[in-house]
């Protein structure tokens, strides 16, 4: 594991294990890259993404938390974990051989300013032939906390016209694009307009079939919302640190705890929301 400056100057480790590399930023404790060896890039980064302290960077795994959305006019979209900086407090290699970091990040006078909770947040971030990623929220106060969680996914696609996502069929979603109405998904969902959904009751592996070659399976674990974005031509197009075309090599698939799964945290307590996500071959047997 070695420390280097990245894109903005901005400090990012770098997690060279046997089997995949990935990098990650400490400003948002932001995971920009996967590449598991042979298999090319998992993540999906924007080239025009802003890379400042005080902007979320576009692309690979932002942290949307501790709320998910704009509740309030007032507050920033998504939460503030992934304009925060995080620091570092331990990193571990294991024998399977995985690669570990981990990242904390805990309340302030900024952070208490926009959210009144003491906390501890922490993102473990395992590199293996898996990406898996666990954020944990301790409550360090003496009130329990209302708190949702996005690890806002955006993987990379060989052509969005080739893609189709696996394991929603049956749930419901609100549709956010049309005036947060609950609808029904039927069969495996696939994406030839803007798609901004939030799936309900999905506690199950997702699965995006990316074109002839290959699969993504998302395992998850503390979460029972999932969301689907892809902003298609207009908001691509609308987005300053989005490249026009983006929409066409990208789809956001999000293990959440948004909508009706807000996780109350009494004090002392902790959740985790796990999510494991592995490259394989389009056909055939699940790699072991
Ligand atoms: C998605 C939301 O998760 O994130 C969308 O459902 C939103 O509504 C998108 O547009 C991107 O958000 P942001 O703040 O990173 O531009």
């Amino acid at each position: 594991i070695a420390f280097t400056l990245g894109n903005g100057d901005l400090p990012k480790a770098i997690l060279l294990a046997e089997d995949a590399t990935a990098e990650i930023y400490l400003h948002g404790a932001h995971v920009s890259s996967f590449h598991r060896h042979g298999w090319g890039e998992m993540l999906w980064m924007s080239d025009e993404s802003n890379f400042r302290t005080d902007r979320p960077i576009r692309g690979g795994v932002p942290i949307c938390w501790p709320w998910f959305g704009q509740p309030q006019p007032e507050l920033p979209q998504h939460g503030f974990a992934r304009t925060s900086q995080w620091e570092v407090i331990e990193t571990k290699a294991h024998a399977d051989p995985s690669l570990e970091i981990a990242l904390r990040l805990t309340d302030s006078e900024a952070t208490r300013q926009l959210w009144p909770h003491p906390f501890e947040l922490t993102m473990r971030v395992i590199v293996g032939r898996d990406l898996t990623m666990q954020l944990s929220c301790l409550n360090t106060g003496e009130e329990p906390l209302d708190a949702e969680a996005a690890l806002h996914t955006y993987f990379h696609v060989q052509d969005i016209d080739a893609v189709r996502v696996a394991g929603l069929d049956g749930r419901s979603y609100i549709d956010k694009l049309d005036a947060m109405q609950g609808k029904p998904q039927a069969g495996e969902l696939t994406i030839d307009r803007e798609v901004d959904r939030i799936y309900l009751e999905t506690p199950d592996a997702v699965t995006i079939h990316d074109g002839a070659e290959r699969r993504i399976e998302i395992q998850k674990s503390g979460s029972l919302s999932t969301v689907v974005w892809n902003p298609w031509i207009d908001k691509s197009a609308a987005m300053a640190d989005f490249p026009n075309d983006g929409y066409r090599t990208m789809v956001c698939v999000e293990t959440t705890n948004a909508a009706d799964d807000v996780r109350t945290i009494q004090p002392g307590e902790v959740h985790t929301i796990t999510q494991s996500c592995r490259c394989e071959p389009a056909t055939g047997p699940a790699d072991p």
